[in-house]
């Protein structure tokens, strides 16, 4: 079944070549999981991880889930204490993500984490999303396969209706079996918070307080830099640090040739940057609020607030 450029194969081998190229070129595929269908990039490759933004549409930027074949894979990625590798050898692979610090040489692009210092882990079940994972070698950030404010979809055909046109590949791998998406566990000093309730439960790890949680399914803790951020800015002011955009150049830039998929994989690089310059303020150039631009803008005005 193909339509408007999207591709549905039933999953074998030439499906799976056909994928692994597509994913090791910085493209899209949507990959069935045992909990719903996910929408894949190379979590290594910041450019790839902000199309997932565009073919969703989604209007602001929140952490990715990122998907590897083991807990081996896993730790070269994230540090597991004790109590988080106590909880991945008792679900993994399964329906269970672990939110975890970050390692330094992660080699993740900041795009996946937001700009925070911790990453969120699964080992998924599913033997196509594994058979991907293996075939990559990469680890791959995947949110669901809908377009944003949809519902998440459990069959390849759900990924159709919602995604058509707008990314090359769907592997069909029937539909998914439990149709919820993965109980989200913090593991922080052998303390347990439970993020987002889903499939499992896992003892021990109780919801958080109103306050840490500003929406279902999403932190309130948010990178933010430490210095004050004045928005579109067109020249630098005394003790700033300019963030530039296409044609205002500034002291770094988001994307020289006004290029917005590039501006979203750089974005909290770019912040990080400037908040580690011995000045007192960070301004940042216009971004055209128009496809990324409208999530880059809203991290922007997060920064700033
Ligand atoms: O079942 C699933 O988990 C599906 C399938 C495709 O695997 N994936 C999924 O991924 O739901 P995603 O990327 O949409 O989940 C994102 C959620 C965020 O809303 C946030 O709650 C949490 O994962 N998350 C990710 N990274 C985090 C972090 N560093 N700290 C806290 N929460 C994080
Ligand atoms: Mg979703």
């Amino acid at each position: 079944m193909t339509g408007e450029g999207t591709e549905i194969r039933a999953f074998d081998e030439a499906a799976l070549a056909q994928a692994t190229d597509l994913i090791l070129a910085g493209q899209l595929v949507a990959v069935p999981t045992e909990t719903v269908y996910g929408l894949a990039a190379d979590a290594t490759n910041g450019e790839a991880v902000a199309r997932i933004y565009a073919a969703k549409g989604r209007p602001s930027f929140n952490p990715l889930i990122v998907h590897v074949p083991d807990l081996a894979s896993a730790e070269k990625l994230g540090e597991f204490d004790a109590a988080a590798r106590r909880l991945a050898e008792a679900h993994w692979p399964g329906p269970l993500t672990l939110v975890v610090p970050l390692l330094d040489d992660a080699g993740i692009s900041s795009l996946v984490t937001a700009g925070l210092p911790s990453i969120a882990l699964r080992v998924p079940a599913h033997p196509v999303m594994q058979a991907l994972l293996r075939a990559t070698g990469r680890p791959l950030a995947a949110p669901s396969a809908n377009a944003s404010g949809r519902i998440s979809p459990t069959t390849a055909q759900h990924v159709f209706a919602s995604l058509s046109g707008r990314i090359a590949l769907i592997l069909d791998g029937g539909p998914t079996e439990r149709g919820l998406e993965s109980t989200i566990v913090a593991v922080t000093d052998g303390r347990l918070r439970l993020l987002r309730p889903g499939p499992l439960l896992i003892e021990g790890a109780e919801r958080t307080g109103s306050g840490d949680i500003e929406a279902p399914g999403m932190m309130a803790s948010h990178y933010a830099p430490t210095k004050p951020v004045r928005l579109n800015a067109t020249q630098r002011r005394d003790g700033e640090w300019l963030i530039g955009f296409g044609a205002i150049t500034g002291d770094d830039t988001l994307s020289a040739s006004g290029d917005l998929t590039e501006a979203a994989a750089r974005l909290f690089a770019c912040l990080h940057r400037a908040d580690a310059q011995p000045v007192d303020a960070i301004a940042v150039a216009p971004v055209p609020d128009e496809g990324l631009g409208t999530a880059i803008n809203d991290r922007l005005r997060r920064a700033a607030a």
